[in-house]
């Protein structure tokens, strides 16, 4: 049953949207969650080992497991993996659970912020950049199609990206559209 009542987080691999949410829940006063680490929680193992013990699908469908939960709870930050909106069922339980923002970057950004970063498996390949490249293609339209607002975030820091869904909420709420409460 649909309450949209949480906020969620769209966008590629490093986009930001775990340091994003968090500092958002904190200026909104909600809690925040984020759907890779309900999958470790519900496995107790890393998405490298589930990815490499286990495989894609399975990890996906984990996602879909955990991302009903989250969306079920009430004033929450959701901060999904950069593959959710791929799954028809997790587009449609963000879509009923609140206001999805997508946090968009470009190939060139993407792989600058995730150049020395590891733990993220479909980014383990000597290949990284035409990998992004092709992913973000392959996504792009996922994305756009499910988000209420797409932020460009490559030039902002992580405050000025809260800042900029807090007065595009605010905004909404002034226009009568559904709102979000505890926005400052
Ligand atoms: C994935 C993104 C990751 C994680 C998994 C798969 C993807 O999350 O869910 O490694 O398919 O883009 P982040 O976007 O938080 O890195």
């Amino acid at each position: 049953m649909p309450n949209r009542a949480n906020l969620c987080l769209i966008g590629f691999m490093g986009s930001g949207k775990t340091t994003v949410g968090q500092l958002l829940a904190q200026k909104l006063g909600w809690k925040f969650s984020d759907s890779d680490r309900e999958v470790e929680l519900l496995t107790g193992l890393t998405i490298p080992v589930l990815f490499a013990y286990y495989g894609e699908p399975y990890f996906r469908f984990l996602e879909t497991v955990a991302l009903r939960d989250l969306t079920a709870r009430r004033a929450h930050v959701i901060a999904t993996g950069g593959g959710a909106v791929l799954t028809p069922a997790n587009r449609e339980l963000l879509k009923g659970s609140g206001p999805v923002i997508w946090l968009r970057a470009s190939p060139e950004e993407i792989y600058a912020r995730t150049q020395t970063s590891h733990g993220r498996p479909l980014l383990e390949t000597v290949a990284r950049r035409e990998r992004i490249a092709e992913l973000l293609a392959a996504r792009e339209e996922a994305y756009a199609s499910l988000c209420d607002f797409a932020l460009d975030v490559g030039a902002l820091t992580p405050d000025e990206v809260v800042m900029r869904i807090l007065s595009w909420l605010n905004g909404r709420k002034r226009a009568g559209k559904e709102g979000v409460t505890g926005c400052c």
